[in-house]
This record gives C-alpha cells, sequence and structure tokens, in this order.
C-alpha cells in the first residue's frame, strides 16, 4: 500500500505535488456508516470510549471518501470529563456539563488527570486506528484549546456569546488565569499521549476563540498555546482559532506549523499577516456544500488559486454540516485532487 504523507509535507513547508485535503468532523453523521456505528453504541459517550468502535468510525471517510489524512474520533470535552467535569450529551442539544467551575474554591475541586490512565480509551483508538491505517494516510489527534474548554468549564453549556467565561476574565481573573493553567497542563499530557500512542500532527481546536478581543486573548489564551506548541515538538502542530481574525499575528509568532482558518478570512489578506513560514489550512464555508456539483467545483477552484499550490491543507473553515449530502462532500474533495494549478 502506497503511503500518502501529503498532509504532513505540507504542514512541514515541503513541496507537494497537490494539495492534501480532509474535513473537520468527517468522521460523523453525514456517514450513514457512522450512524450506523453510534446506533450500536447506543450513546456518544460510549462510541467515544470503545477503542474498537471508535477506530472503526475514524477509518471510515478514509475508506468511502478519499481523504488524504484520518481524525481521531473522540471529542474536546473528554479533557474536561477527565478532569471532574463529567459532560452529558443531550440528543439534538449538544453537550452540558451539570457542574461547572467559577470561582477559586471550585477549582480546587478539580482533579489533576492520570492522562494515561483516564483517557487510555483514547491512545487504544489511536493505536486501534494506525494498525486500520497501515501507512495510508496520518492520523491527527486533536484538542481542545485552553480558552474553549474554560468556555465549556464555566458556562456549562454551549452559549453565543460564553459571557459567563467572559465575566470571570474581567470579575476574577485571577482565578482565569489559575483555571486555564490547569486545563493547559492537561491539554499538554493529553496530547503528549496522542503523540505517543501515534497521532502524526496534532491541532488545537479554539472554537470560541472569537468571542474575545485582542489583548484579552493576547493576556488568556496566547501564552497557554504558546506553552502547547513549545511542549509538542516530535509533530506538526495546527491552531485553529474560529473567528479570531484580530488574533492572526500572535499566532503567526507561535511555534507552529499550520494555522487553520475558518472562511471569513481571506488567504491573500492572512498571507500578508502570517508570512510565508506557516502552512495554511481552509477555509471553504461548510455551505458551499450544499450547492450544486458545479458550484461547488468553482468555488473549491477558486478557494485553492487564492491560496497557490504550496504551504495549504484543503478544508473547511468548519465542521462539515451533518446533513450535507455525501457525494457533495466527494464532489469537494475530487475538486481539490484534480485540481491543476497555474503556473505562477
Ligand atoms: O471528524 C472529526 O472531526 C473528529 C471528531 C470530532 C468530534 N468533535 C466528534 C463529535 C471533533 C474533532 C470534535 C471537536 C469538538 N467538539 C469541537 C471543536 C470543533 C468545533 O466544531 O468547533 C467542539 C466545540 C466540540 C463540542 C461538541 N461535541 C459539540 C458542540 C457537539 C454537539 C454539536 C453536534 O455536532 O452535534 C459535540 C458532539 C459531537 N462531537 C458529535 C460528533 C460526531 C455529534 C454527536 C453525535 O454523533 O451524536
Amino acid at each position: 500500500m502506497a503511503t500518502n504523507d501529503l498532509l504532513l509535507r505540507a504542514a512541514l513547508g515541503q513541496r507537494t505535488e497537490r494539495t492534501p485535503v480532509w474535513l473537520m468532523r468527517q468522521a460523523g453523521r453525514i456517514l450513514k456508516e457512522y450512524r450506523a456505528v453510534r446506533e450500536r453504541a447506543g450513546d456518544f459517550r460510549t462510541l467515544v470510549t470503545t477503542p474498537e468502535m471508535a477506530a472503526e468510525v475514524t477509518l471510515q471517510p478514509v475508506d468511502l471518501l478519499g481523504v488524504d489524512a484520518a481524525i481521531i474520533f473522540s471529542d474536546i470535552l473528554v479533557v474536561p470529563d477527565a478532569m471532574g467535569l463529567p459532560y452529558v450529551m443531550d440528543e439534538g442539544k449538544g453537550p452540558r456539563f451539570p457542574r461547572t467551575v467559577r470561582s477559586m474554591a471550585e477549582l480546587a475541586t478539580l482533579r489533576t488527570p492520570d492522562v494515561a490512565d483516564d483517557l487510555s480509551y483514547v491512545a487504544e483508538a489511536i493505536r486501534l486506528t494506525k494498525d486500520g491505517l497501515g501507512g495510508r494516510v496520518p492520523l491527527i489527534g486533536f484538542a481542545g484549546a485552553p480558552w474553549t474548554i474554560f468556555c465549556y468549564m464555566t458556562e456549562g453549556q454551549g452559549s453565543k456569546t460564553f459571557s459567563m467565561a467572559r465575566r470571570s476574565l474581567f470579575a476574577d481573573p485571577a482565578f482565569a488565569h489559575a483555571l486555564m493553567d490547569r486545563i493547559t497542563t492537561t491539554t499538554i499530557a493529553y496530547l503528549r499521549l496522542q503523540v505517543e500512542a501515534g497521532a502524526d500532527l496534532v491541532q488545537v481546536f479554539d472554537s470560541w476563540a472569537g468571542v474575545m478581543d485582542r489583548a484579552t486573548y493576547r493576556e488568556f489564551a496566547i501564552p497557554c498555546l504558546r506553552r502547547i506548541c513549545e511542549a509538542i515538538t516530535e509533530v506538526p502542530v495546527t491552531v485553529f482559532a474560529k473567528d479570531a481574525w484580530f488574533a492572526l499575528a500572535d499566532i503567526a509568532a507561535l511555534p507552529c506549523a499550520t494555522i487553520g482558518l475558518d472562511w471569513t478570512q481571506e488567504p491573500q489578506w492572512v498571507r500578508s499577516i502570517t508570512g510565508p513560514e506557516k502552512t495554511l489550512q481552509g477555509n471553504l464555508d461548510p455551505c458551499v456544500l450544499y450547492a450544486d456539483r458545479a458550484v461547488i467545483a468553482r468555488e473549491t477552484a477558486r478557494m485553492l488559486d487564492a491560496f497557490g499550490p504550496q504551504r495549504h491543507i484543503a478544508n473547511l473553515g468548519h465542521g462539515v454540516h451533518p446533513d450535507t449530502p455525501v457525494d457533495h462532500v466527494r464532489r469537494f474533495i475530487d475538486s481539490v485532487k484534480d485540481h491543476q494549478h497555474r503556473p505562477a
């Protein structure tokens, strides 16, 4: 079996014959094969904590869609879970934490997990997935960024504004720094565990970066991201800070290989801020995949031309919507693979 290392070469800034492609949330509800395993599992937590099933759904998009990377099936919420805040996944509504952490006193009740033990199911899923891949494509590990995890731990559920999380940054900054610090320490241990188990690249998802302002992001989030990037030296690190156009210069100054972009961040404009040394990942609007085949091909080509042929990993600007038709997802992937870059 030929090995496809396009993703790793692109992340490391080495030449690629074509742009690699994968999709955020590719292991999920777009595939009927995923929904079948999910049904067999019964609930989300069982799927996440059963390595055989997690590995099975991780491999599905590689076999069924032809993506250039697998991403381990798990969730960012396994970290707060291991720290002593169990999540509940309400069907159709998203995650919820019955218990929250909003003060130093509550922070003191958190545990410092032994990730090799508490999150051994993720390491085992990675090992099984690597066996199943047999080197066909790289495997991406991931974690939530400390700020996004902080949002869920303080707020207790999803929110449009995360005002409870933001409130604590200003009302009790000592607590906010302390909780961010605790999350960062566990996240580093957790990402190291994934790398030891076989993850070839890791992505840090800061899904709620966009609710902060630049100065606050600089004070609270960037130092934690720096600690993570500096701790993970064996594999490339991708930082995806959604809606955080204001933080791009600060993220570009981190020792990460790749920067993930959402669809609002225009490639050439981003390049002018980050300089030539970073690989960029993204950033088609996931809603383009609801359009017909011609529009998907046209918009994908436009995106690829805007990024150029090197130092780019094609992806969506956020997770693929669960009700996207699978043949439209395939059209996106094939459009990337077939694209002919115009000679410079
Ligand atoms: O294919 C992949 O990308 C790997 C799997 C993956 C999941 N969650 C599985 C999942 C990844 C990378 C995540 C990350 C994640 N989880 C993020 C960061 C990325 C982002 O989307 O911004 C966040 C914020 C979460 C928290 C979370 N988990 C939410 C808000 C939800 C509910 C929304 C939804 O899509 O239903 C989840 C549940 C979840 N995580 C599902 C999947 C496939 C759907 C649940 C199901 O299958 O029943």
